[in-house]
């Protein structure tokens, strides 16, 4: 029987391009993400496995829950969860809606973890009948540091390599793996979405494809974090060893726009 992942943001950019390289290496899929068309549309593509389809908006409180339930319900059970769906919103902290920057908060943290806590049963279970079982959870470059104007998203992404790695930890010996990729600018409808489309961040990005492709195979090696490309690898390094403040001021700089 093939193993069975839930994609979530499937409906575009890394999602989507997860959702090909999983069907390719012999996954069934559950898909979601709130634009029911394009999943659909992923759906005819894959053909040759079987996908469903679970539409949730995950700003929603209690989306998680229902889609864990509405896979209860079809007697589906996973042993990949790839915890992919998020946005972010650019602009000063107080002059960004707090609606929205909640409701960021709700997609790429709170529906990760509660979907973290829900399917690992699931996974576990996939372990113990010797299936390969594994999370892979998509921070950012945007983890590694603070993030002036774009501070709430900056500081989502931290949570969500903090608490990946630390469920690596933890699972340890379960035969459930946790895997955190951690891109940088990445051509998608990220920058659209967060009206940073202007801004220096776009200078220099990496397709989808080969972002995807990267997190896919760090995470069948069973690698605790991957930054894809050079550049961002060095990004990430340098973040570590300048105070603090001043990896700050860098981050504002790039989430400026060009003038
Ligand atoms: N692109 C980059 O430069 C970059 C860099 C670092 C990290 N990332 C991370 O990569 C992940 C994927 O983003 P992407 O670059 O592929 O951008 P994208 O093309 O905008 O895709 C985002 C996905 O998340 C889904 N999503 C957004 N809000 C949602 C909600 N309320 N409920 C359910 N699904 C929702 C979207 O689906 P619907 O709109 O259909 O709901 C879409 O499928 C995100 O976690 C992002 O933070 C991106």
């Amino acid at each position: 029987m093939n193993p069975t992942a839930l994609i979530t943001g499937a409906s575009s950019g890394l999602g989507y391009e997860f959702a090909k390289l999983y069907a390719a290496n012999g996954y069934n899929l559950i898909i979601t993400a709130r634009n029911e068309e394009k999943l659909q549309k992923l759906k005819d593509e894959l053909n040759h496995i079987e996908v469903t389809i679970i539409p949730k908006d995950l700003s929603q409180p209690g989306a998680s829950k229902e889609l864990y339930q509405h896979a209860l319900d079809k007697d589906l059970t996973i042993s990949a969860l790839v915890n992919n769906a998020g946005f972010g919103l650019n602009g000063y902290f107080d002059e960004l809606s707090l609606q929205e920057q909640q409701d960021m908060l709700q997609v790429n943290i709170t529906a990760l973890t509660e979907l973290t806590h829900y399917f690992l049963p699931s996974l576990k279970k996939a372990a113990n009948q010797g299936l390969p079982a594994g999370i892979l959870n998509v921070a950012s470059t945007a983890a590694f540091q603070p993030g002036p104007k774009m501070a709430v998203y900056y500081a989502s992404k931290s949570y969500v390599l903090s608490f990946s790695e630390a469920m690596a930890e933890e699972l340890k010996g379960s035969n459930v793996h946790v895997t955190t990729l951690c891109p940088g600018a990445t051509e998608t409808n990220f920058f659209k979405t967060a009206k940073a489309e202007n801004s220096k961040l776009t200078s220099s990005t990496m397709s989808p494809q080969m972002v995807a492709k990267a997190g896919f195979e760090g995470y069948m090696k069973k690698q605790r974090v991957i930054v894809p490309g050079r550049v961002n690898r060095v990004s990430a390094l340098a973040a570590k060893f300048v105070p603090r403040s001043v990896a700050a001021r860098i981050a504002q700089n790039m989430n400026s726009a060009n003038s």
